[in-house]
């Protein structure tokens, strides 16, 4: 039978020399596609969900994290250093874990979901809160990295990139050809300029060259920021982004204008999403998709919500949206109903009779 062996394995011959001399893999990628009857209904497209929040560490940042580790390591690099909202952290501690290099994490003060914050300390990372937002780690990051013997492993990392664009592959030799749109969320803005040129690349292969696959095309990027959080929508750098989904609370993302060039040379668009529909689209995920997300996974669907209620969705059309990590990162918000109150379980005596009444069966 074949065991999926990783990106850098399954992708070799579309990745550069330097990541495979000493490839560093927790067999990331191979996540489903999952077709959406729901979200297909509501939007009269066919929709497909690629959820990244099966990987290895819960998130699609590893994807990028085995190519920009794998690269550091053939450089017999003993240290990494990231700045992260929480994923990145919890990707970069495991990975260097299995590397055998040290970790530096420098996260925003009191940001980070639980669940990231505990695989971060999990997998041993010297994690650093640091009295400022994700942009103050990042820039913090760089000149560390700089001044000092540790390798920076964020997203302007072009091996991130390397790594990160095997999403797109993976969708392309799925579906047999590039999905008319690609729907997802934009933060720091690595990721869509990941697909982007994942997308490009499968499109100008020759028959045969690609992997099971030859696209014939490239997709309509869509990208959806947090209202929030959203400098690329205003055209501006937002000084204190602002979102419930604080995987995506950055106000000057480093891949901007990569951003920009995938938005305009695919005809496609950038636009914010509310705190509210992040989370009325999170509860569509989990209620009737059947798939948990943390709430900054779930802008992506938001915006193709959002697009469905004002027309500007194109009928028929097959759309991917990627969901980009785990419900499990951040599990509080499922815990709270639309309107804002406390769910918690219902308590009863262990007798089936009562469980029976309780359940509207008798
Ligand atoms: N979704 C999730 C769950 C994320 O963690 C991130 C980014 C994004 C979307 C946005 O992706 O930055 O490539 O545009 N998280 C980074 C981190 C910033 O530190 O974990 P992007």
């Amino acid at each position: 039978a074949h065991q999926w062996r990783g990106v850098i394995a399954e992708y070799a011959d579309r990745l550069p020399a330097h990541v495979q001399e000493r490839v560093v893999t927790l067999g990331e990628g191979g996540t489903p596609l999952v077709p959406s009857p729901t979200l297909s209904a509501r939007t009269g497209a066919e929709v497909f969900v690629k959820v990244e929040g099966m990987n290895p560490t819960g998130s699609f940042k590893d994807r990028g994290m085995t190519t920009a580790m794998s690269a550091a390591a053939g450089r017999g690099a003993k240290a990494v250093v990231c700045a992260s909202t929480g994923n990145t952290s919890a990707s970069a501690a495991a990975y260097a874990t299995r590397a055998g290099m040290v970790c530096a994490v420098l996260v925003p003060d009191g940001k980070i979901a639980m669940g990231k914050l505990s695989q971060a300390i999990a997998h041993g990372a010297t994690l650093l809160q640091v009295d400022g937002n994700f942009d103050d780690c990042l820039i913090a990051a760089r000149k560390l990295a700089e001044a000092y013997p540790v390798e920076l492993v964020n997203s302007v990392n072009p091996d991130r990139i390397e790594g990160q664009k095997t999403a797109a592959f993976e969708i392309v030799d799925a579906l047999g050809d590039a999905p008319d749109i690609h729907v997802l969320p934009v933060g720091n803005a690595g990721n869509i300029t990941a697909y982007w040129k994942g997308y490009r690349e499968y499109a100008a292969l020759d028959a045969g060259a690609a992997h099971t696959a030859v696209a014939t095309r490239t997709p309509i990027m869509w990208g959806f920021q947090a209202s929030g959080a959203a400098p690329i929508v205003l055209g501006h750098p937002v000084d204190q982004p602002e979102t419930i989904a604080t995987a995506i609370r950055i106000g000057n993302p480093a891949s901007w204008l990569q951003a920009e060039e995938a938005r305009d040379t695919s005809g496609g668009l950038i636009e914010a999403v509310t705190d509210e529909q992040i989370l009325t689209a999170h509860r569509v995920l989990s209620a009737e998709v059947g798939i948990f997300v943390e709430p900054a996974s779930a802008s992506g669907v938001a915006g193709l919500l959002a697009l469905s209620d004002a027309g500007r969705v194109p009928a028929g059309a097959r759309i991917v949206v990627t969901v980009t990590g785990h419900g499990l990162k951040d599990p509080q918000w499922a815990l709270r109903a639309a309107d804002g109150s406390e769910v918690a379980p219902v308590r009863i005596s262990s007798d089936v009779v009562s469980i029976a009444t309780a359940l509207g069966l008798d």
